[in-house]
């Protein structure tokens, strides 16, 4: 049985699984939108793997005889100015998914939950890997200046790296 607090806290984290996944969806509509097909491919699959963060939490949450709620969402930001803007808005987001993992870890042990702490590490690792690809896409389009040809390149290197993933 989950304690109340514990509860609590794995509902606050699905609510912002869930708005990552919005986000990216909005983010996936713009890139689409304006003509970066392989950008919004990329978003669309990271969009849809959030969602199953989400339903991970949401199946913990009431295996262990809680109760998951489905959160209401804000819309999300929908327009970018460029490429690279939308790429440090999804490192940033991810930097504080991140942070709130690392606080829900801190609940648990506080409130002696070792078993949602062990179920917790699943995305521990998980933040490590995205936070990483984010500053590798980064990086790259830093190397890549602003130039609209190069953004092509970009583009279909994205996709392809959304394919391996998908
Ligand atoms: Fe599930 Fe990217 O945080």
């Amino acid at each position: 049985m989950l304690k109340e607090k514990v509860e609590a806290a794995l509902n606050a984290q699905l609510a912002k699984e869930a708005m990552a996944s919005q986000v990216y969806l909005a983010m996936a509509s713009w890139a689409e939108a304006n003509g970066y097909n392989g950008t919004a491919k990329f978003l669309f699959v990271h969009s849809d793997e959030e969602r199953q963060h989400m339903l991970k939490l949401f199946h913990y949450i009431n295996d262990r005889g809680g109760h998951a709620a489905v959160p209401a969402l804000a819309a999300p930001k929908s327009d970018y100015s460029s490429i690279k803007t939308l790429f440090k808005d999804l490192l940033s987001h991810e930097i504080k998914v991140s942070e709130s993992i690392n606080e829900l870890v801190g609940i648990c042990l506080e409130e002696k939950d070792f078993t949602t702490n062990n179920f917790l590490q699943w995305y521990v690792n998980e933040q490590i890997e995205e936070e990483s690809l984010a500053r590798t896409i980064l990086d790259k389009l830093e190397l890549l200046g602003d130039d609209p040809a190069r953004m092509y390149l970009f583009d279909r290197d994205i996709q392809t790296m959304a394919q391996a993933g998908a």
